[in-house]
Formats: C-alpha cells, structure tokens, sequence
C-alpha cells in the first residue's frame, strides 16, 4: 500500500542514539521537579551562550519586531514571496561569519552560498547534486549518527565507512581510506565522495592541514569529490586552531592553482551548534562548482529558511561587536565544561581521547565492559540509561569499530547537571570496580526493564550486515 522509501528502515531511527532520547523523554531530569529522572548527554546542543544571544535581542527590538533601522515595518518584504537564491543581506553576512571564524584567511563568495533548512538538509541535498541510488559516499568511523538519515535514506546512496581506530586517536589514515576505496570496489559500489566532519563528531577533535591535504589527494586520484561538514568550526576552543579544507587546499601551491580541485571541495555548515541555534533551521552549503550550486539551488525550494529568520539573524551577524563577544566567551565557556566533564570522568577511572572542539568527548569506558564485544557494550549502555540514569550515545551507534567508546555532551544542561552526571557517574564506577573485586563475572548489573531490553544491539548487527 505504501512507497518503498515509507516501509523501508535505512533512516536509522533503531539506533540506541535515537532510542535513548525516546527513554529520556519519558523521565527527564529536572533538579527540583525530577531529580532522579534521566539526564540528557546524548544531545550535542550548545545552551551555554543564551544569555549573549537573549541579551543582544533586548537590546534590538527592531530586528525582533521586523522594523528596519529607521523603525519603519518590513513585514511585507518578509511575508510575501520568496525565492529559492535567500536573501542577499543575510547570505553576505553569513558569508563574513565563516570568514571570521576562520580568522579571515579564507574568502567566501555569497553567490556559492545555498541556504538550506539546516545542515541535516544541506547534507541530503549535496548527495542528491554529487550522486545517484547506488552510489557510495566513503565516510570515517565513528560518525555522527544522523548521517544514516541525512545521506542515505531518501537519496538511496551507500555509505561505506573508513574504518578508523583508537589505535591512532581514530584519525584518518591513508591506508584506511585506500581499504574503503577498495572494499566499495569490490562490492561494484561506484565512489562518488568522501565526506568528514571537521571538526569531528563524535570525536572533537580537529584535522591537520596535512590531514587535510592528503584527503584533497586523494579526492583527485580517485577522481571524487570532497565534502567538509564544518558545523562545529566555531566551537574550536583549544590549540590546534581550526582548518578548513578550502584553506589546506589554498595553502598548497600544486593544488591551489588547480581549479578542477576546487569544483571538487563543498563545505556544509550551520547556526545550529555555533550560535546554539539548532530550532531556526539555519543551513548551508558552500561550493565552488556553479553546476553543483546551480541545482542545489533549485533543490532548496524542498527546504528554506523563513526570511523572518534570515531578517533576524542578518541584523545579528551585521554586528561584528557581538559576534567578536560571542564566539570569544562561547568558546571559553565550552573549553571550561569541557574540562569539568574530563576531570570528572578522570576521577572515576574513565579517560576521554584528547580533544580541542565540539559539545561533546568520546570517552573510554573499555575498561567498565564486562567483555570485548559489542553485546557488552550495550549492556553497559543500557545500564547507565536505566540504572546510573544517563543517556550517552554508545560507539555502536557511531558505527565505531571497537567496542567501549561513548559519546558524552556537556554543553546542553546547567553546570549543576553535569556535577549530579559526574556524581553518578563516580557512584556507578566505584560499585562496578567492587563487583569486579568480588570476581562476580563482570559487574553485577540490575536487568533493564522490559522496554529497554527490547533496545537490542542492533546497531552493530546492523552494521555487520551492511559491509
Ligand atoms: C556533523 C553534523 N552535521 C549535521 C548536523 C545537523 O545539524 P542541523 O541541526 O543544522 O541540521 C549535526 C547535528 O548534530 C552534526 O553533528
């Protein structure tokens, strides 16, 4: 009765990432309301800056009350009929945004800026512009899990993962893209591109410009483009300073002069995580090749910003004063939390792979499973949503190749949270490390209940299926 896209499952939505946020919605913590309910670390939302940006909105009434400088109404420009190119205020300003967040060293042109609905829809669009149902996209594990949705279920594309490991801090070898290539190969799968995140979701963590470099390598060898999901780009609080893969290929003198490699480079990007506005549906993609912004153009009709929001936000980003002041303290604020969470885990035995960006760590729990293997890491998974009361997104749901990795959010809940999250946390290890000394097989874990039970470890059986 139904289309094959309705009644298929490659949306992703059985993974334990979105399956935690279900459980969390039926007991959230609240301090005074709830405060044994579950608290939420599995969302990579930024609330650390509100006040700067609800502070910058009080004090400009108009840009909220749709009045140009001179206070005069602009509801009817905003109201009546908007075509897919955005508005051009908003996109030169957006446009001197990424500019600033990479320390003015790469210049954007606003014409090869598309607007999309966020970069959920930014993503889906450049697969529709770079491939056809069948086609593969290389992409490196662990990955941000939505990306099973984003890049895959409409479009029909492949993913192929690059498996990377802890064995190298999960950094991107050149042995391990060449392996995908040629596992994609064999499995007669046609490789239009790879896509990474820089900085990385789940890892935080920031690529080197040679990193950088050998990836735009690669993408001409094989003949494929190169898509930069740069969300997290002005969430980078710590050395070493962000990249972005346009610069790399800029500071390169073989590759600079070489237009084909630029037609081949798209960034993706968005206010989501950066200005911590991820419900105004902010998005979009940047690239130097016309055909491809051609249709990703046409495509945006599927997708538009609201022009109010683009009214809004273009007053804010036309103040360089405040966007100087919020990527500063935000940055800091984010850098400090950071640390509470690493320090926090430390004390409890757990450590986090180093890390200079993003809303999140990706922590070693290896040493709390009670196995080498993915069923042990559901297990522990489900015990800290359902006994320790936390929801973290386990490694499995990244597509990680090794079992043990959780990604854990700091910056979507007020510092106290995170100080009841770590003392729970702390409570859950010393108990554990006792059930250990008591030689009992593994820590003695009270069974989940029945809801949660059915959450199997289908993310990884799942996986194993695929490739
Ligand atoms: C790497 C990455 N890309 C894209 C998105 C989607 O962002 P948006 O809210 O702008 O759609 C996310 C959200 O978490 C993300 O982590």
């Amino acid at each position: 009765m139904l289309s094959s896209k309705a009644s298929c499952n490659s949306h992703g939505q059985d993974s334990s990432y979105f399956h935690g946020w279900q459980v969390y919605e039926k007991n959230p913590f609240d301090e005074v309301e709830n405060p044994t309910g579950i608290i939420q670390m599995g969302l990579a939302e930024n609330q650390l800056s509100f006040d700067l940006v609800e502070s910058w909105l009080r004090k400009n009434p108009n840009a909220v009350g749709m009045k140009n400088k001179d206070g005069e109404s602009v509801l009817r420009d905003l109201a009546l009929f908007q075509d897919y190119h955005g508005m051009p205020a908003f996109k030169n300003e957006l446009a001197e945004y990424m500019e600033k967040i990479r320390g003015n060293k790469v210049k954007f042109d606003p014409n090869k800026l598309v607007l999309a609905a966020g970069a959920t829809s930014a993503n889906e669009t450049l697969i529709f512009c770079l491939a056809d149902p069948g086609e593969a996209i290389l992409l490196p594990t662990p990955y941000y899990p939505g990306f099973d949705r984003d890049l895959r279920w409409r479009t029909g594309v492949k993913i192929v993962p690059i498996h990377c490991s802890s064995s190298n801090g999960f950094r991107i070898s050149m042995f391990a893209l060449e392996e995908a290539y040629e596992r994609a190969q064999k499995l007669n799968l046609k490789v239009k591109g790879v896509l990474i995140t820089n900085p990385s979701n789940p890892l935080g963590t920031t690529m080197t410009k040679d990193e950088l470099q050998n990836l735009v390598t690669f993408a001409i060898d094989k003949n494929i483009h190169l898509i930069s999901d740069e969300v997290f780009s002005g969430t980078v609080f710590d050395s070493p300073c962000f990249i972005s893969i346009i610069e790399a290929a800029l500071m390169d003198n073989k590759l600079k002069d070489n237009t084909d490699v630029l037609s081949r480079i798209h960034i993706v990007y968005s206010l989501s995580k950066d200005l911590g506005l991820p419900g105004f549906r902010v998005g979009m993609i940047y690239s130097n090749n016309q055909t491809v912004v051609a249709a990703a153009t046409k495509m945006s009709s599927f997708g538009l910003v609201s022009s109010q929001t683009q009214f809004l936000l273009s007053c804010m980003l036309a103040n360089k004063k405040f966007t100087s002041k919020y990527m500063k303290q935000n940055q800091k604020r984010l850098k400090k939390r950071k640390e509470m969470l690493v320090s926090g885990l430390k004390k409890s035995g757990i450590n986090c792979l180093k890390s200079n960006a993003g809303l999140f760590c990706w922590v070693d729990m290896r040493n709390l499973l009670s196995s080498n293997t993915f069923e042990a890491e559901t297990d522990l998974w489900k015990n800290m949503l359902c006994e320790v009361r936390l929801n973290i997104s386990p490694g499995s749901s990244c597509h990680c190749s090794e079992p043990g990795w959780f990604r854990v959010c700091f910056a979507n809940m007020n510092q106290s949270t995170l100080l009841v999250a770590m003392r729970r946390i702390n409570d859950f290890a010393e108990r554990s490390s006792f059930n250990y000394q008591q030689n009992m097989g593994g820590f003695n874990r009270r069974l989940p209940n029945n809801w949660v039970r059915k959450l199997s470890s289908a993310d990884h059986r799942e996986e194993q299926k695929r490739y």
